[in-house]
């Protein structure tokens, strides 16, 4: 009896330490893939560059997916007309491809981060229907052709369906945002854009990408989407929900109403910048003042210099219910990407406003795991 206390206690001693050795990728290999994001040139991509060494090497060992976090973006991969840059995406992808990581291109259509001349002629004026589409056309038949088959999922349109709040909570509605592509072009850009990402590489599963999806008439709007696009036969594999949460908000039942739905709808989920910020909600002050920001600043950014035991708690009890959901509905999930590797390189530090501290990630400041990361892994012991 004593004999067999005694080795209880050596392996609850011992077993934690083997355990915690077990990796991300894993630990959830029978559930769904589990990504991150590569930064590339922003921390100096560069071997001399010890954060970005770190970054790549807790990227090989943990995760098996990878989204470029801006180098595949319209403003960067195309900056002028027919000039591509590509050096940044073929060097992510000889990395992904090096280390066994599933390939997400991120995004050939969207809002933000496209440069203005997509949508100008050669005075200045608005372009026209036509060119808009050939323009449409040839981004993305270059871009995905250069990676057939070697990206697996694209983010073909992010960010298409906005929500009118104006007439206060109970009476929101979804529509499609108002972009230049949808002013100049009408509706069906997203159509074009499907078919030829397709046509360009029919090997490539194609997803839609979006935010706040856990507002139910966003969600139910944009499921229509996608059933209307399959109906019509549009190649369209999946629906992604960016998750970019809070420690409150959006709620539990919020979020497990995205993964029902999704489900029922036989859409395949993929979670796909996942992370919980310990801020507060900033997003309605994004374009304050200098001065409001001022005074704005203590209670808008509380943590500047290290955040709270407790707050770490809190993270981690977040982190976990939100998984335990995640797996309760693995069987439609194909892939959980957190936006960022660790603390220290997160857009949450300025975005919405700049100059914030935040923590939203599983690795800390110091590389090391925080009680979120023990939490995620825990759930699958
Ligand atoms: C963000 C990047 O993380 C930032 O570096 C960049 O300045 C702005 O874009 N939704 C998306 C992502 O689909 O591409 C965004 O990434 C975050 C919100």
């Amino acid at each position: 009896m004593k004999l067999m206390t005694n080795a209880i206690v050596i392996c609850s001693f011992i077993l934690p330490f083997f355990v915690n050795a077990e990796t991300l990728k894993e630990a959830y290999k029978d559930h769904f893939l589990m990504g991150t994001i590569w930064h590339g040139y922003k921390l100096g991509n560069d071997s001399r560059n010890r954060y970005i060494v770190k970054e790549k090497g807790i990227t090989a060992a943990e995760f098996n997916a990878v989204t470029p976090e801006n180098c595949m973006k319209p403003m960067f991969i195309q900056p002028e007309e027919g000039v591509f840059t590509f050096a940044e995406s073929d060097e992510m992808i000889e990395f992904a491809e090096a280390n066994n990581l599933v390939v997400v291109g991120h995004t050939l259509v969207w809002k933000n981060q496209t440069p203005a001349w997509f949508f100008l002629d050669d005075k200045g004026g608005q372009v026209s229907r036509e060119v808009l589409i050939e323009r449409l056309k040839m981004h993305i038949r270059t871009v995905v052709s250069r990676y057939r088959g070697r990206i697996d999922y694209w983010d073909v349109v992010n960010e298409a369906v906005a929500v009118d709040r104006s007439e206060g909570k109970r009476n929101q509605t979804a529509s499609y945002k108002s972009t230049p592509w949808l002013e100049i072009i009408g509706p069906e850009y997203i159509e074009i854009a499907y078919r030829t990402a397709h046509e360009a590489d029919p090997s490539a599963k194609l997803l839609y990408n979006d935010y706040n999806l856990d507002t139910e008439v966003k969600l139910d709007f944009s499921l229509a989407l996608i059933a209307d696009l399959k109906s019509r036969g549009v190649p369209i594999a999946g629906l992604g929900y960016q998750g970019h949460l809070f420690l409150k908000e959006p709620s539990l039942t919020a979020i497990e109403r995205v993964l029902r739905k999704t489900k029922q709808a036989d859409v395949p989920l993929h979670i796909t910048e996942l992370d919980v910020s310990v801020l507060p909600n900033a997003w309605e002050h994004r374009s304050a003042s200098v001065e409001e920001r001022f005074k704005l600043d203590k209670k808008l950014n509380p943590y500047p210099d290290g955040v709270p035991q407790k707050i770490l708690a809190e993270q981690a009890k977040r982190y976990s219910d939100v998984f335990s959901l995640l797996l309760q509905y693995s069987d439609n999930i194909e892939r959980v990407t957190f936006w960022g590797v660790w603390d220290g390189n997160s857009w949450r530090d300025y975005r919405p406003m700049l100059g914030r501290t935040d923590y939203p990630l599983l690795i800390d400041r110091k590389f090391e795991k925080k009680p979120a990361y023990d939490a995620v892994i825990n759930l699958v012991k």
